[in-house]
């Protein structure tokens, strides 16, 4: 992470530190850095994944470029200035447009899993709408569905019906940033399920800058979405989903209370982890995989 001292000397101050991320800002930029730290249930685990932070930085990358016709976005650029030496970003580093992000977290979903699922089965709805009867576990659904919830600063993000969505951003807003949130969704999943992967549900951030909403954040990447492979998709329970599998299921295996501190990963586990983001990765954008620096770390 680098100290105080050092980003300093190079005009760089650190404005957030999220589960996964780091954001500074640089002169008038916003600098996204992915690291390897990993969470599940809501925890950051003492163990990182070697290289996690780069193939989530380019997986977003492939997804920014491919998604700009349907939303312009935050993408400044990938390379670390000249003038900046910190070589253990390249890869992991966003330069990005500042925004002031919008106050919902755009969630859409096209398959029962998770919340939603927790919810249909209690009453029969999702996020208010009326859902078919005798639905399963992660059975597709007939339609998308936009499903924002809060951003919370702390703790977790509570689920927004449509009119306390509308209240927060305004009647114009909230139509404008559905309809985007399910095009985007549309054209993501296309074009992953014609790579084997099911993009079960996901969420976006829109941020505003001057006249114009960007797309910011990450984009349908392992971290923001459910990724499912599509060759083991058997709706009717959980899914095996493409990242944290290996981990959850570790930590369903052992008495742990789910609060920190997390038990450390064993190796193999760490190793399975990191073949199944690079799988990701390389499944989606393989063009983009040379942008990951060799390192012996870093799987094959
Ligand atoms: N271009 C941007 N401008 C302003 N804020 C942004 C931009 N992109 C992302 N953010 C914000 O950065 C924060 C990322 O932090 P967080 O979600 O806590 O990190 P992580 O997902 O790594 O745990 C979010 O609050 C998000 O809204
Ligand atoms: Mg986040």
């Amino acid at each position: 992470m680098r100290n105080e001292s050092e980003r300093a000397r190079f005009g760089l101050r650190l404005v957030h530190q999220g589960k996964v991320r780091d954001l500074y800002s640089w002169r008038d930029e916003l600098w996204l850095v992915a690291s390897d730290r990993i969470s599940a249930f809501d925890c950051i685990l003492p163990t990182p994944i070697p290289g996690k932070g780069e193939i989530l930085t380019q997986i977003s990358r492939g997804w920014f470029a491919r998604l700009a016709p349907l939303c312009p976005n935050q993408v400044l650029g990938y390379d670390l200035p000249p003038e900046v030496p910190f070589r253990d970003w390249t890869g992991r580093l966003t330069r990005a447009k500042p925004c002031r992000p919008l106050p919902i977290e755009c969630v859409v979903r096209g398959y029962l899993a998770g919340s939603a699922w927790k919810e249909y089965a209690s009453t029969g709805r999702v996020a208010g709408v009326a859902l078919p009867q005798g639905l399963r576990e992660g059975d597709r659904l007939s339609e998308p569905l936009f499903t924002p919830t809060t951003k919370a600063q702390v703790g977790h993000d509570l689920p927004l019906t449509p009119s306390e969505a509308e209240r927060l951003l305004g009647t114009a807003l909230h139509a404008r940033v559905s309809l985007l949130s399910l095009r985007l969704y549309e054209a993501g999943r296309q074009y992953a399920a014609e790579r084997g992967i099911l993009v079960a549900d996901t969420k976006f951030e829109f941020g505003i800058r001057g006249e114009e909403m960007l797309l910011i954040d990450e984009v349908l990447t392992p971290d923001s979405s459910r990724l499912w492979p599509q060759s083991e998709y058997e709706p009717g329970g959980a899914q095996p989903s493409f990242d944290k599998q290996f981990v959850r299921d570790l930590l369903e295996s052992l008495a742990w209370n789910k609060r920190p501190p997390a038990p450390a990963l064993p190796d193999v586990i760490v190793a399975k982890t990191q073949a199944k983001y690079r799988e990701a990765l390389r499944r989606l954008f393989p063009e983009l995989e040379k942008e990951i620096p060799l390192r012996g770390d870093l799987g094959a």
